[in-house]
């Protein structure tokens, strides 16, 4: 599966053939500066939550592309009602759905939600992706939390995308334990670096990871690669 960073917690991985980007926030992030927002291609804009370093380019990506939004009920509802694009497709907590390149399953996220303009956004949550390339999950900005006990016993994942950056959600340590919880051991970092709370050393996070026989991905902004996943 081919997988683009972004910055901050933004990213894409195309799965069928289809491409599904997360959390784009890429122009106001002064890391991602040289990344042209209208160069992003998307079939489907997945949202974690509200917050401004999670939607910030969301509408003109998705208007760019004709793109399908996926976030909870309340965030699909202000595009819909306050942002005047109405192609989204609302879920909530434990929900799942078969879209053409596999099936999403909204989760918990221990975080808060509100849109730009200060709109309820609903809870904050995390998406687990299964597909017949593979299967991966996206925890948003989240606390370390039980919850993600329950992923494996639904899903076996390939790679995990976890926030890693302390300060709003849970730090390096935390992620390694999240990691157990799911059972995965191939981690991609996110929500790390952009803003000086959550600055975080490379090399330490990485080992931290290695310490426990698992990789930790920390990619640069623009940079793709090829997750090989079980066949
Ligand atoms: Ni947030
Ligand atoms: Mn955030």
């Amino acid at each position: 599966m081919k997988f683009t960073y972004y910055g901050h917690a933004c990213f894409s991985v195309e799965v069928q053939g289809k491409i599904l980007l997360f959390d784009p926030f890429i122009s106001p992030n002064e890391l991602a500066k040289d990344i042209d927002v209208n160069s992003i291609k998307a079939d489907y804009i997945l949202l974690s939550h509200g917050h401004g370093d999670h939607v910030a380019d969301a509408l003109t990506i998705a208007q760019n592309n004709d793109a399908t939004i996926i976030s909870n009920y309340e965030i699909v509802n202000w595009y819909g009602q306050k942002q005047g694009y109405a192609k989204g497709h609302p879920m909530n907590h434990g929900g799942s759905w078969k879209f053409d390149f596999g099936k999403v399953k909204y989760v918990n996220a221990v975080h808060s939600s509100v849109l730009p303009d200060g709109t309820y956004g609903g809870n904050a949550g995390g998406f687990v992706i299964e597909s017949t390339e593979g299967n991966f999950y996206y925890s948003g900005d989240t606390a370390l939390t039980m919850d993600m006990k329950l992923i494996p016993l639904f899903t076996q994942l390939d790679f995990a995308v976890l926030c890693i950056g302390d300060n709003f959600t849970m730090d390096i340590k935390e992620a390694v334990i999240a990691s157990d919880f799911i059972q995965c051991n191939q981690i991609i970092g996110v929500h790390y670096d952009t803003f000086g709370f959550i600055k975080i050393d490379h090399e330490a996070a990485k080992a931290t990871f290695s310490e426990k026989n698992k990789s930790l991905l920390l990619l640069n902004i623009g940079e793709t690669v090829d997750l090989r996943v079980e066949a």
